[in-house]
């Protein structure tokens, strides 16, 4: 069969590479694709991941047996709706469901609505109301997130009146996250472990994947920006059974629950980003998608072949499948370009990679790099995923450092604590 991934990170990269195992995957396209993406996939480096009408004409060209959706942005804009309409096949939610990740405030509404737990939080469009509440509150830190999309940028935690004061007058008054920022969630800051959990659902039976640990902050010792995330572990060791079964009854089976009550039920991965709270887990955000870089480390200890699973999101036909996993452990080290996740230079030649962007001792997933004239440049502020599995965490930790230090690039910039917490 012919697949037709849209996307060009890690995420894709790495999608695409478990797809390819299943000997049912005989042809995969990507839309746009990046440089790694080109050695396992023909790229169409000029279809953007929102270019809703060149998608459906794409997919009908090449006569593609199903649409892989993967990223926030065509999700959000409605690229399933528009495949379906035309009887084509694809993975991913429609735009109704998808509205749990790219709106804060459907999702915090959904949360509230049933008693799904989360954060306390009141959402305001007029920036004096959203500062006389975060007065009368008088909590420190308070979390303040833009409603829509805004590339992980879009929450401020701010540690006094003055931080709050100045992001909302950002996000409400300045406009900084365009119509993504005129609505805003004021809400309680929570503290504890934060623990990603990915599950396959088909809008009824939903099968949670092993569990995962992003590293979001730029340095070492979780300092510096926040970026897309700079490397994952999985499964994250503060997920015990005994939470996974709380988290599957009092968070994970009603949010599907109320999804199909509220008549927009989701098909696709669903992502809770949850944080481990004295009170017991709590939602911190859903996403509609997969995560990047989890699914780095997700997929390599998934035994199940990957399309046979997701054939049957699409089907409705999740609960007929025995889904495996490895009992073993996955790292990755993303390896980004020197200054992200503020400005950084691109076009530098990688060395340590083969012909095909790979290595025998460690897996390499592109997220952004280019191919020009035979050799791998950088292109983006995360550059590369190193991934490596192991009977223990320790194991796979080792293997993805020996590796990444046998990548080299001007101005390489990688975290050396992943998975140490
Ligand atoms: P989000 O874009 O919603 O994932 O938020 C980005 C990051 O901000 C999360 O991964 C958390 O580390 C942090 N965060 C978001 N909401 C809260 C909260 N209510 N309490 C504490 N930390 C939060
Ligand atoms: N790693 C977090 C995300 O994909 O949103």
């Amino acid at each position: 069969m012919t697949i037709l991934m849209i996307g060009s990170g890690g995420r894709e990269h790495a999608l695409i590479r478990k797809l390819k195992e299943s000997p049912r995957v005989s042809r995969v396209l990507c839309a746009p694709g990046n440089g790694g993406i080109a050695c396992d996939a023909q790229c169409f480096p000029h279809i953007a991941a929102t270019d809703i009408p060149a998608i459906v004409a794409l997919a009908k060209s090449e006569q593609v047996d199903l649409v892989f959706v993967a990223p926030d942005d065509p999700l959000a804009l409605g690229l399933v709706n528009a495949l379906q309409a035309e009887g084509i096949r694809a993975f991913g939610p429609t735009k109704a469901a998808a509205r749990i990740e790219a709106s804060k405030v459907f999702s915090k509404e959904l949360m509230q609505k049933y008693n799904i737990p989360t954060a306390q939080y009141a959402v305001f469009e007029d920036a004096a109301a959203a500062l006389d509440y975060v007065r009368q509150q008088g909590a420190y830190p308070t979390v303040i997130k833009a409603d829509g999309l805004a590339l992980g940028k879009g929450v401020v935690i701010a540690q006094n009146e003055a931080e709050a004061a100045d992001a909302l007058q950002a996000m409400l008054v300045e406009g900084k996250f365009g119509a993504s920022g005129r609505r805003v969630v004021v809400e309680e800051c929570l503290t504890g472990p934060e623990v990603s959990v990915l599950a396959f659902t088909d809008g009824v039976t939903l099968a949670p994947m092993v569990s995962s640990m992003d590293h979001k902050r730029a340095l070492d010792g979780d300092r510096g920006l926040n970026t897309g995330g700079m490397g994952t572990i999985a499964p994250n060791g503060h997920y015990t059974a005994q939470i996974a079964a709380q988290c599957l009854e009092t968070i994970f089976l009603p949010t599907i629950r109320a999804l199909q009550s509220e008549g927009c039920p989701f098909s696709g991965c669903l992502y809770f980003g949850l944080m481990l709270t004295p009170q017991g887990p709590k939602v911190i955000e859903y996403n509609a998608r997969f995560g990047d870089p989890e699914t780095q480390v997700v997929l390599p200890l998934l035994e199940t072949p990957l399309i046979d699973i997701v054939d049957a999101v699409i089907n409705g036909t999740l609960a007929d499948i025995d889904i495996r996993w490895k009992d073993a452990h996955a790292a990755c080290v993303v390896l980004a370009s020197g200054g992200y996740p503020e400005a950084y230079e691109k076009g530098k030649v990688i060395a340590g990679l083969d012909a095909s962007g790979q290595r025998a001792d460690a897996e390499i997933i592109h997220a952004g790099t280019a191919l020009v004239d035979g050799q791998f440049v950088t292109a983006g502020g995360r550059v590369l995923g190193v991934v490596a599995t192991g009977e223990s965490l320790s194991d796979a930790l080792d293997a993805a450092y020996a590796a990444a230090a046998q990548v080299t690039f001007d101005g390489v910039h990688y975290r050396r604590d992943i998975g140490s917490r």
